[in-house]
């Protein structure tokens, strides 16, 4: 058997736990976040869950949060389907090991493509993937929303980050790409969670499937940057790709691993976030309401907005933010102790054992968040944010290892998200119940809307 995560004895479990499988009753390989969430309601801050042979411990309260923020004592961990994600991504930024030098030569050329003045530049060609939205909503009548939504984000990474086209919004089905990265990150996940020895048995067929999907991204990416090298550097602004290819510090095979990294952690995550804020705003009409005040009043008559508007669009930002409280696309990140220590002065941790974060938890630790469930983006008023203690609110991870898309996604999901509050009503189907797919990251499923032009 694996060593524990972390001495686990004194730490709160589910009540039935069954022999050899572990705490598995009530619980799905499709749905790990949300079955965990359930039982780690009523077991406190920190719980445990043993499957199979494996015992995890997870954090779900604030405080706990908080303390394994400290970058003194904790680091990033790749725990499950995370380190499973490392056969796709290899050392790219997201699974890299934090002593891999790549890391740190990566982050360091990378993060000019990420500053304030990068995200302005960046701006325009966003623009045009939102003219591609509204140029088929427009059209009117019923959307799949976290489709379209994935058609935005994807095209908006392919565009900006490598001035690559998959021209989403010409094809009457999702890009291959979608569909095998889809594959191989439902595939990564139920891994984390299966018996070696069952998966060895019984798939085979998953489990070739799985590498022709990893090929066939690898493939795209190849194609990516074959189109880059043949057209030279970009003419009139610099992208992540040409940033990795002009430093000469990244070798071939990390410049792959990079630009695959960024396809998909580029826009999985943002393609969730804007889904969930569509659900509620198509629930909470005062909110749209406050909404549209607040763009009409910083847009006024323009067509499209300027970089400037986009980011005085400050209810429209909480939206968002409180959308990705509720449903952290990314739902948890693990932390490892960096030397011996105590967690919460009760719980021993030796170096390199490590604990995961369940943020959709700890964004609704009631100790922090009154009334979690309700939707509230004033939650996000300055005022609000001030008075709640720091390293709570947590969606796009912590520390250096934290999301460098952070600005890029805000901006992309602010400009969607206001420009179809401000030409669309949107009209829910009655008969929907939020439903969520778990691919490692989180989406409504099924999810519909009907759109009329205002
Ligand atoms: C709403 C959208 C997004 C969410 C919720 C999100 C969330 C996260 C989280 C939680 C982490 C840390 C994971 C960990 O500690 O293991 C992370 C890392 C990362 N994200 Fe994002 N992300 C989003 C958008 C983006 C975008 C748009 C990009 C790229 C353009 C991106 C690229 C990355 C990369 C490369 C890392 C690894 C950083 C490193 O370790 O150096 N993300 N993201």
């Amino acid at each position: 058997m694996a060593a524990p995560v972390m001495d686990t004895s004194a730490i709160p479990r589910p009540r039935w736990r069954v022999p050899l499988l572990g705490d598995v009753i009530g619980t799905s390989l499709r749905t790990p976040v949300q079955d965990t969430m359930r039982q780690g309601r009523d077991l406190g801050p920190i719980f445990t869950r043993r499957f199979l042979d494996r015992e995890i411990v997870f954090i779900g309260g604030a405080g706990l949060t908080a303390e394994l923020a400290d970058e003194k004592r904790f680091a990033k961990h790749l725990a499950l389907g995370v380190e499973e994600l490392r056969v796709i991504g290899g050392d790219g930024l997201f699974t890299a090991y934090n002593e891999e030098p790549n890391w740190k030569t990566a982050h360091d050329v990378l993060m000019p493509a990420f500053t304030q003045s990068a995200m302005r530049a960046y701006h325009p060609a966003m623009v045009d993937v939102v003219q591609e939205l509204v140029g088929k909503w427009d059209r009117g009548g019923v959307v799949d929303v976290s489709a379209d939504m994935t058609n935005l984000t994807l095209e908006t990474i392919g565009r900006v980050g490598f001035g690559y086209p998959f021209d989403s919004f010409r094809r009457s089905e999702a890009h291959p790409f979608v569909r095998a990265m889809i594959g191989s990150l439902r595939h990564a996940q139920r891994k984390g969670f299966q018996f070696p020895l069952v998966a060895r048995l019984f798939g085979r067929g998953a489990e070739e499937r799985y590498r022709a999907d990893v090929a066939y991204l690898a493939e795209v990416v190849d194609e990516v940057i074959r189109a880059r090298v043949a057209s030279g550097p970009s003419a009139d602004r610099i992208d992540l790709l040409d940033l990795m290819l002009a430093s000469g510090a990244l070798d071939e095979v990390n410049v792959r691993n990079q630009v695959i990294t960024f396809l998909i952690a580029g826009h999985e995550t943002t393609s969730g976030a804007l889904s969930f804020a569509l659900y509620y705003l198509s629930r909470n009409p005062s909110v749209v309401e406050k909404a549209r005040e607040e763009i009409d009043a910083v847009w006024g008559g323009a067509e499209v907005p300027a970089f400037e508007q986009v980011t005085k669009l400050r209810y429209v930002r909480r939206i968002l933010d409180e959308a990705l409280r509720l449903w952290p696309t990314a739902p948890g990140y693990a932390r490892e102790a960096k030397a011996d220590t105590v967690l919460g002065e009760r719980y021993p941790m030796k170096a390199g054992q490590w604990a995961l974060v369940l943020l959709p938890l700890v964004h609704r630790d009631p100790s922090v968040w009154p009334d979690p469930e309700r939707f509230d983006p004033d939650r996000f008023a300055p005022d609000q944010v001030r008075a709640r203690p720091g390293h709570v609110y947590k969606p796009f991870g912590t520390g250096e290892r934290a999301c460098i898309g952070r600005q890029f996604a805000l901006h992309e999901a602010t400009l969607a998200l206001a420009t179809v509050l401000r030409r669309y009503n949107l009209t829910p189907d009655p008969g929907y119940r939020l439903q969520i797919t778990e691919m490692l990251t989180l989406k409504p499923a099924g999810f519909t809307l009907t759109i009329h032009r205002r």
